[in-house]
């Protein structure tokens, strides 16, 4: 079974374009679940231009289902994060100012880093993932950190879908065999959409979840929430 987390940051981006409370995150969230949706994934920036820091406080409350909380490991992020106590936090290497996450994690670099802050954040009970690309040096680095969990930047295999799915998924399923072959759990995420989702999922051994955003939120315009929630559901169970 594949979970569908919904990336609700694209609702507070609406929201904050006109400084009100319209459309209302809190319910947003409470119908993405009521919709079928199996996680809530966050990712708050420091300039707060999306999710802000007392929007992941409104709602830990709310959210019933998974509780997924995305991220550069910053000072304010740990505390952040330690404060919640979500289900899980996914580690993203993303600059302050980056417009979306656009690499995976450098894990043979950045090691000692992922190590401490990865325990910091299972001492709190929260499992942890971290962004990753289908470099396999950077996933058997991976377990090295002692996290719980990989979750694969799938930006690449969405852009080169249109032009050769067989050749586009190749890198992701030996890079899935391998984390598998490691013990670690696997999600994916970015650019996941109605197009590349099930063929994804299809070809994918032991895909735990996937966090989709943008492209959901998009689709939604035309279909509505309910409707795109199951949709996508639709592409992970059939
Ligand atoms: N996973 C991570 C780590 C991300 O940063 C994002 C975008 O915030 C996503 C998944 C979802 O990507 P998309 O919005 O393209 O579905």
């Amino acid at each position: 079974m594949t979970k569908l987390s919904v990336n609700i940051n694209k609702i507070a981006t609406l929201r904050n374009a006109r400084g009100g409370n319209q459309p209302d995150l809190i319910k947003a969230s409470i119908d993405c679940e009521r919709f079928g949706a199996e996680g809530i994934t966050v990712h708050p920036r420091p300039d707060e231009r999306h999710v802000r820091y007392n929007d992941v406080f409104d709602l830990k409350p709310v959210v019933t289902t998974e509780f997924n909380i995305e991220g550069y490991p910053s000072e304010a992020f740990i505390k952040l994060v330690t404060q919640i106590k979500p289900a899980q936090v996914t580690l993203v290497p993303d600059p302050p100012e980056a417009l979306t996450s656009n690499a995976g994690w450098d894990t043979v670099r950045n090691q000692s880093f992922l190590r401490e802050v990865i325990a910091e954040f299972q001492r709190n009970g929260i499992r942890t993932s971290i962004f990753i690309e289908t470099d396999l040096i950077m996933i058997e680095h991976a377990r090295s950190t002692g996290t719980n969990r990989v979750e694969l930047y799938t930006e690449a295999y969405a852009q080169q879908y249109s032009g050769g799915r067989e050749k586009a998924i190749h890198p992701f399923v030996t890079a899935a065999k391998l984390v598998g072959e490691l013990g670690l759990g696997l999600n994916a995420g970015h650019d996941l959409s109605l197009e590349n989702l099930k063929y994804f999922k299809q070809q994918i051994p032991g895909l735990l979840e996937v966090s989709i955003g943008h492209a959901l939120i998009c689709d939604a315009l035309y279909f509505g929430l309910e409707n795109t929630i199951q949709l996508y559901l639709r592409q992970l169970k059939e």
